[in-house]
């Protein structure tokens, strides 16, 4: 009876240990997407083999599953952790952006977060991937490589050389710009003749005496026609890595471009907008001295983009926090700031605006759109209208942070008029967290501290 037992218990660890030990000879993902593509790029080829051995199984899509994959219940474990896996970070989407590209920042911060808090690769795959961990060699050179990338990211003239690696940097003082370029622009952002019947400009939605926004739930086109997504603000717009909630225009230019011709925002066209401003001799006369090639869309909506280059709102509190003045944040904004880095609002909104730099879920824990009831409206669909794919099906470029506190109310649907409520929702349903309601206000505390100044004064 004893002698069964014995040999019952054998078998029973002998099978524990045969999947672990078949993995450690022949379980590494190896020849995925991830070192195919990577292998010509000489600085990301070994990062790659890094990741490929010890995070394709779950972040690199068509990577063959192990063996035992298909058994009952190892089936629903794996597949439950490949989806989840996939849902939030593809390694080969995010590590190879395309030409001259750089992989973006809320992907550096959520890389460095997960290696950083040791959640990754997940615990159950450890029991039977034992050499699948992170060494503390790896991990080191996964993070010489995010500060080496973010290093890139933030080198604008002026800024301190310790402040480039910084996950978080402080907004430059100015970006290159022609300032007589800039000036027309000025002027055109101010100027209604851009709309078929003279009533609406640039600074109708986008007020620099309002943070940049319109701050309303969305905005008033011509004839009083209501558009359907709230405006965002033009301030430190230059630093977005796209334009538009869903990211259907790639440059400030491009972006300039569509307001005038659409129809409930500014509905005019090009020959007309070049012939009213034309038929003004002084300001078609000053625009050629600066364009010699004359009004048309390419000059004008080149001008309103340098403009909107100048558009920047440096020295916020934080700003000054962040270039090492200690006491330029009070005791309870401070503690925001660590409860909005220890919460992980910093993997999305991160980055020198804390937002604009990447397309993410609305949504990632629960379904907003079903709690927040009401009809979903093409406005709510997001960046699958441009991309087509179903994966990016309410996905929003992270808007920034920067002057939040001016540019209420919040979120595309501009449903949210409170900051702390905008908080509360976000903490919610992108971090699964609800917070005390004194940490609501510190974070919200620390939100205030964002407010720059814009041509010195505060906004
Ligand atoms: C067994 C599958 C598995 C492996 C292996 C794995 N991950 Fe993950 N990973 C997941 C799952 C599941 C999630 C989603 C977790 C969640 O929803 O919070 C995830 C999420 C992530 C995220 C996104 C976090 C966010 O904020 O959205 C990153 C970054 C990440 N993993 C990095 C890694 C790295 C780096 C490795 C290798 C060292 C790795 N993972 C290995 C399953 C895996
Ligand atoms: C009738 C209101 C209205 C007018 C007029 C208007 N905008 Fe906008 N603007 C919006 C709305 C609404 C959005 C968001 C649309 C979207 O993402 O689909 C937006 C988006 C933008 C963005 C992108 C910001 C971001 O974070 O993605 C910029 C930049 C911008 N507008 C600049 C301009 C300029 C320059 C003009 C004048 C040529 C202009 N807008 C005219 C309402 C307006
Ligand atoms: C998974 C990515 C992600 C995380 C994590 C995240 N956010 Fe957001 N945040 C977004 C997106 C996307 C939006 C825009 C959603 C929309 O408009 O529907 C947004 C919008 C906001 C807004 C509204 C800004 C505006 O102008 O409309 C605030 C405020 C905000 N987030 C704060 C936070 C805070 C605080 C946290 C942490 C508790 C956090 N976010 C965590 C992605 C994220």
């Amino acid at each position: 009876m004893r002698k069964r037992l014995l040999i019952l218990v054998c078998i029973l660890v002998v099978a524990a240990l045969a999947v672990p030990i078949i993995n450690m000879i022949a379980g590494k993902p190896s020849g995925t997407a991830l070192v195919t593509q990577l292998a010509e790029d000489p600085e990301m080829a070994r990062l790659a083999a890094l990741f490929e051995a010890k995070c394709a199984h779950c972040h690199v899509p068509g990577t063959p599953s192990p063996f035992y994959a298909k058994l009952p219940v190892a089936s629903t474990v794996i597949a439950k952790d490949i989806d989840g896996g996939l849902r939030n970070m593809d390694l080969v989407a995010e590590l190879r952006p395309g030409e001259n590209a750089r992989v973006s920042e809320p992907a550096l911060a959520k890389i460095e977060r997960e290696v950083t808090l040791g959640h990754m690769p997940p615990a159950t795959y450890l029991a039977a991937h034992w050499t699948s961990s992170l060494t503390a060699a790896e991990k080191a050179e996964i993070r010489e490589w995010i500060a080496k990338s973010r290093a890139r990211h933030h080198a604008w003239a002026g800024m301190p050389e310790e402040l480039r690696t910084a996950l978080i940097p402080p907004l430059p003082e100015a970006l290159p710009v022609d300032p007589k370029k800039a000036e027309l622009g000025r002027k055109l952002y101010h100027d209604k003749r851009l709309s078929g019947d003279d009533t609406v400009s640039c600074a109708s939605c986008h007020d620099l005496a309002k943070g940049g926004t319109d701050q309303e739930k969305v905005s008033d086109g011509v004839r009083g026609q209501k558009g359907g997504i709230n405006a965002p603000t033009t301030f430190n717009a230059a630093f977005q890595f796209t334009q538009f909630w869903d990211g259907r225009a790639a440059t400030l230019e491009a972006q300039a471009g569509g307001p005038p011709t659409n129809p409930i925002e500014m509905d005019s066209n090009w020959p007309q907008i070049v012939s009213k401003l034309e038929a003004d001799a002084a300001f078609a006369q000053e625009f050629k001295a600066t364009y010699p090639e004359g009004l048309s869309e390419k000059t004008i909506t080149d001008a309103i983009a340098s403009f909107e280059r100048t558009l920047l709102t440096p020295h916020s509190r934080f700003d000054k926090y962040l270039a090492g003045d200690a006491q330029a944040l009070e005791a309870n904004e401070k503690r925001g700031y660590k409860l909005f880095l220890d919460t992980g609002c910093a993997t999305c909104h991160s980055g020198v605006l804390l937002g604009g730099g990447s397309f993410e879920r609305m949504g990632r824990h629960l379904d907003y759109f079903r709690d927040r009831g009401g009809p979903v409206t093409d406005a709510d669909k997001g960046r699958i209208s441009v991309s087509k794919s179903e994966k990016d099906l309410h996905k929003f470029k992270v808007p920034t942070l920067r002057n939040v506190a001016k540019t209420f109310p919040y979120f595309h649907d501009g449903s949210t008029p409170e900051l702390q409520e905008a908080v509360r929702v976000m903490a919610k349903y992108q971090n699964g967290k609800t917070f005390t309601p004194d940490e609501y206000a510190a974070v919200v505390a620390f939100l205030h501290s964002l407010t720059g100044e814009y041509q010195g004064k505060p906004l």
